[in-house]
């Protein structure tokens, strides 16, 4: 067989650039803009293939190439479709224009600068089906629980008991956001310690995830925190992922088997509640009722000499309609408690949220012993 030697590297970068009515949803100038640029950055051949959408109030720039991770042509790329974008956004009047550009100069990558990003560099498979998922209104750590099913609960993804490639096992890395280091661990053997970390999901994200047999690369999560990086509050760190699927990989439906539990995550309200994270098709991933609940989108997509095929909108199902009323009784049992936790953040989450700011008013309350 002869091998590809060329690598394709897919980019997912988004950023918050305000949006149509409050923290709602981007605007269609907002997406054609970024889609004219794009369009230059592949005639000039800088991208290969490239799509523009968006998740709730998130601009989405999806792209292929061949510059590998990290790059600061591509980063610098997007910096500016996102600077042109807030142009558009500041013409229209649009809410929190330009929220998630934290810097007023480029310096060769976006880390830090408040764009989130996911990047993956690999060798395309004969065939490549991969997955980008979005998120609105949450954070890194809510891809923990449905990653860790994906790729270490056998009763979840059943190729992990019966495909020969997956049974080995996976190894997930893990960033403490806190400390800034990295843990290897690997599953089945050191589950429990995983678990022991990611549990945790404020704090400890995996952030990639390989196949044990030849450390493929299988998966990677957005790790940027907004909040911490700006040293308070100024908008979620909206998540993305990208995952690769089949032949030796999980399924493509054991990828989306564990969103079928709409499980409690981080971010919605000021970012300061917990609720369901509700997987939706891309038209219904516009957070209303109490600024949510937080949505997830998945769009599907084949990769053939560093071109996009498709996407499929992989949410856009009846057969995660169950999930959604489930999501929706559950966000209704959730706001109930109000300002009460475990609706609301604990303390320590609180700290990066505007809460501090009150708190501080009430010194002059306390009553002298
Ligand atoms: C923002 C978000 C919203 C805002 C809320 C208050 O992504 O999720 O819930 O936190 O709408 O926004 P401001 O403070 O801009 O009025
Ligand atoms: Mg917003
Ligand atoms: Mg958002």
């Amino acid at each position: 067989m002869v091998k590809n030697l060329v690598k394709t590297t897919i980019s997912v970068i988004k950023a918050d650039l305000g949006s149509l009515v409050g923290h709602h949803v981007v605007h269609p100038d907002q997406i054609a803009c970024a889609e004219k640029e794009l369009s230059q950055a592949k005639e000039n051949g800088l991208i290969h293939d490239f799509r523009v959408t968006n998740c709730g109030d998130d601009l989405q720039l999806i792209m292929t190439h061949r510059k590998g991770e990290e790059n600061p042509e591509i980063h610098g790329l997007a910096w500016e479709v996102f600077k042109k974008v807030t142009n558009v956004s500041k013409e229209l009047g649009l809410y929190a224009a330009g929220q998630d550009l934290l810097s007023e100069t480029f310096s060769g990558n976006l880390k830090g600068m408040g764009p989130g990003y996911a990047e993956m560099e690999f060798e395309e498979r004969i065939s490549e089906p991969i997955i980008v998922f979005m998120a609105d209104k949450t954070e890194p750590g809510a891809f923990n629980l449905p990653f860790y099913k994906i790729f270490a609960d056998p009763f979840s993804t059943a190729g992990l008991v019966i495909d020969p490639k997956m049974h080995d096992g996976f190894v997930f890395q893990i960033l403490d956001v806190f400390e800034d280091v990295t843990y290897e661990l690997s599953a089945p053997e050191e589950s429990y310690d995983i678990l022991a970390l990611i549990g945790t999901t404020g704090r400890y994200i995996v952030k990639r995830i390989f196949r044990k047999v030849d450390k493929l690369l299988a998966a990677v999560v957005s790790v940027t925190r907004l909040s911490l990086i700006a040293g308070r509050y100024v908008g979620k760190d909206d998540p993305v992922a990208i995952v690769r699927a089949q032949y030796g990989l999980p399924a493509v439906g054991e990828i989306l088997e564990p969103f079928a539990f709409p499980h409690l995550v981080a971010g919605w309200m000021r970012g300061s509640h917990y609720g369901p994270l509700m997987p939706v098709s891309q038209k219904n991933a516009r957070c209303t009722r109490f600024d949510g609940p937080p949505r997830i989108i998945a769009f599907g997509f084949q990769i053939k000499d560093s071109k996009l095929i498709g996407p499929v909108d992989l949410f856009d199902d009846p057969a995660f309609d169950m999930t959604r009323m489930k999501a929706q009784e559950i966000a209704d049992y959730m706001r109930r408690h109000g300002p009460f936790m475990p609706e609301r953040l604990g303390p320590e989450e609180m700290e990066y949220t505007t809460l501090p700011q009150v708190l501080e008013k009430l010194k002059s309350k306390v009553v002298k012993k």
